[in-house]
């Protein structure tokens, strides 16, 4: 019987609800260059460009609702008893938030955040950003910043990513590709530490050798029977 169970998700498990993924055909990177909307430089270079592009993102994405594999995950929170349920999500909508999620850790950031580049305040709000926008807390205007991870900036919450994984006992990856870093180490880690692996996905991954067992499928379909099958097993 497992103890402690983290979730990690990727874009996959938020396609059943109407939002692309990345690196899928009609993948959310190709209408756009990443190197053009999701770089440091990028933000640098042509503010303008990012704020566009994640304004018009957060629209596409307001609307949309969590879907079976997202409430599965709600469930299990619910009702599994023999250690915690925590998500580590590389996502940046609010699905798992939406379905009622606990203890979702954004290592990507999340759109309904922007930060201040001047004070490095958070602020929460669904509105547009611009270069014209004035932080609230130190009133400088131009220097907010969707708070986004872009590459070649640090993940969010690592050292509590990190905790999560030496203490699970059964590590699930939901809709990754496995392409990115470091979240593409985290099966390893976990393993590492003695947990079993179970990936979720369309085909098997380029890390899949990082996992025990590969249940192939849309997650919408295929975990909540997972979910059932571990709650049965209490
Ligand atoms: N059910 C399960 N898996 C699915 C489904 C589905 N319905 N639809 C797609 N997938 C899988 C695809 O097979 C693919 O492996 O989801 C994965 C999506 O991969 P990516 O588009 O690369 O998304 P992700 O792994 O989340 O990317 C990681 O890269 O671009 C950065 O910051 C961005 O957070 C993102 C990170």
């Amino acid at each position: 019987m497992y103890g402690n169970i983290v979730i990690l998700s990727g874009a996959g498990i938020s396609a059943e609800s109407g939002i692309p993924t990345f690196r899928d055909c009609n993948g959310l990177w190709n209408n756009h260059k990443v190197e053009d909307v999701a770089t440091i430089q990028a933000y640098y270079q042509n503010p303008k460009v990012i704020h566009n592009f994640y304004n018009q993102l957060r629209k596409d994405i307001e609307d949309k609702k969590p879907n079976p594999a997202h409430f599965a995950i709600t469930r299990l929170q619910h009702e599994y008893k023999n250690g915690t349920v925590s998500v580590i999500t590389q996502n940046v909508d609010l699905l798992h938030e939406k379905a009622g999620n606990v203890n979702v850790v954004h290592i990507h950031g999340q759109i309904d955040q922007s930060v201040c580049m001047n004070c490095g305040k958070i602020i929460t709000s669904l509105e547009d950003t611009s270069v014209e926008t004035v932080c609230p807390f130190c009133h400088i205007q131009g220097k907010m910043k969707p708070n986004i991870v872009f590459f070649g900036e640090n993940l969010l919450s690592l050292n509590q990513v990190q905790k999560l994984l030496s203490e699970c006992r059964l590590f699930i990856a939901i809709g990754t590709s496995g392409a990115v870093y470091p979240a593409n180490t985290f099966a390893s880690n976990a393993k590492y530490y003695g947990a079993d692996t179970i990936e979720f996905n369309l085909h098997e991954t380029i890390n899949h050798y990082d996992f025990d067992n590969h249940i192939v499928g849309p997650a919408g379909q295929m975990f909540p029977p997972y979910v059932e099958k571990i709650l049965k097993q209490i």
